[in-house]
């Protein structure tokens, strides 16, 4: 096993070396010479040079076929000519004022008319700052202290969200009653007390969980399709529950629909077809730029009413909040994104699980293909997966080198095995990751 785990990384290290001579002079200056945890992955990332389409190249001048998508959200891959166009214009009348402008206005409307629940939207930068106004929302409603989430759910960067969402499993307590593990060195220990964590697709437990903190629960927040711990659907209308559950008990339902939001024009909710009080968003929305949000019921949103003060405001302040260059690119990526368009994606998406599953039984692997929609990812398990913890118990090991693997055949997945679809992409470039996906069984065969 040894011998083709090194013969991995050296083809790898043999085909990227301008990105280690720049990964060990970026080391000097960055901690990990990256500026990005999910960026990073061992022996060295490979700097990219440019996109096109749904193809990004390296600094070695290596073609990869981009199945990540910069975490999803380039959903109409790189440098679409109506997106350059559309930012071109802006960037020369200028790009940032201290006012508003008309496009936040019209991004706004654009997805208040798509995903029904939102009544009212604040933009921000990044998923991590709508999550974090979302739940400071949910506690300024219902005067209650603490925020309930998902084991393995990822809301992005602040102190609320960094818990539970990769424990080991040693830490992680029983399947029914999961411990809170805060997840960095830093996070305030008191975070702990302010944050409860459950099993995702477990209702029994996850009812009683939250009738043991009623009082004190401001709101559940959850991944309507878990996205980062693995791309893991609801199953049996837990969303559904969720609704239920969180009415009953005066508890606000946030809908982190950061990555969710591709799966339709209104997003998860409107596949599932359930409504949330409050919905975060991002990716998408930003057509490559940082653009985030976060909208729902107006009596909710109305607490960051500039108009208000006291303790019926929530300051929502950002240099670059509605940002003219990031909500005129999300002007343009979402106006081309009609109904058809998505339910394309989804058929390929469809058609990626299909032919890697196809794949994974005749070679015998004990791997699968899961996902929804346009969205997908490799396990290392043949175990069913319901939550987090069925794939922290697949071979990440296996992953690992995996990754790596494809990489050497051109293709660009996240580490964690995770892909998503973008509008450039044909039955060709499904047809080369399965190409690909082979090879790279075959070079990290245990
Ligand atoms: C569901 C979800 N919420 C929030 C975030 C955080 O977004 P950002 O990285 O823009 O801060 C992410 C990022 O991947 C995400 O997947």
């Amino acid at each position: 096993m040894a011998q083709r785990q090194d013969s991995v990384t050296e083809a790898y290290l043999g085909r990227t070396q301008r990105s280690q001579a720049l990964y060990k002079h970026a080391l000097e200056l960055m901690p990990g010479g990256t500026t990005r945890s999910t960026t990073f992955y061992t022996p060295n990332p490979a700097y990219i040079a440019k996109g096109e389409g749904c193809y990004v190249v390296d600094i070695d001048g290596n073609r990869l076929i981009d199945f990540l998508n910069n975490y999803t959200s380039l959903i109409l891959g790189h440098a679409h000519p109506k997106v350059v166009e559309a930012v071109t214009a802006q960037v020369q009348l200028g790009s940032a004022f201290a006012a508003p402008t008309e496009r936040e206005v019209r991004l706004a409307e654009l997805i208040g008319a798509r995903v029904k629940s939102v009544e009212q939207i604040r933009f921000a930068n990044s998923g991590t700052e709508a999550t974090m106004f979302a739940m400071r929302l949910a506690r300024a409603h219902t005067g209650r202290p603490k925020i309930a989430k998902f084991e393995g759910g990822y809301h992005g960067t602040h102190d609320y969200a960094l818990v539970s969402t990769s424990p080991s499993l040693d830490a992680a307590g029983a399947d029914d009653r999961p411990e809170v593990v805060l997840d960095s060195p830093g996070v305030p220990p008191a975070t702990a007390a302010q944050v409860v964590v459950l099993p995702f697709n477990d209702r029994d437990a996850t009812a009683a969980i939250v009738r043991a903190h009623k009082d004190e629960l401001a709101g559940i927040i959850v991944e309507p399709v878990m996205g980062a711990g693995g791309i893991i659907a609801p199953r049996d209308d837990f969303l559904g529950f969720l609704r239920q559950i969180t009415r009953d008990h005066g508890m606000l339902l946030i809908f982190d629909e950061v990555i969710s939001l591709r799966l339709a024009p209104g997003g998860a909710q409107e596949l599932y077809g359930v409504t949330p009080d409050l919905t975060t968003m991002g990716k998408i929305i930003g057509g490559g730029f940082p653009v985030a949000a976060f909208g729902g019921r107006a009596d909710v949103m109305a607490f960051t009413d500039a108009r208000r003060s006291g303790a019926l405001a929530v300051p929502h302040g950002g240099t670059f909040n509605g940002n003219p260059v990031g909500t005129a690119a999300g002007i343009a990526t979402l106006e081309l994104l009609t109904p058809d368009v998505y339910a394309r994606l989804n058929q390929l998406g469809e058609l990626v699980r299909q032919r890697l599953n196809d794949l994974f039984a005749r070679r015998r692997e004990k791997a699968q293909a899961i996902g929804v929609g346009s969205l997908f990812n490799i396990h290392f398990t043949a175990g069913e997966i319901r939550n987090y913890r069925d794939v922290a118990r697949s071979d990440r090991a296996r992953m690992k080198r995996f990754h790596l693997a494809l990489l050497n055949h051109g293709v660009m997945l996240a580490p964690r095995g995770m892909g998503a679809i973008s509008t450039p992409m044909r039955e060709a470039e499904i047809e080369a990751l399965v190409a690909a996906v082979d090879e790279a069984l075959t070079d990290t065969r245990p």
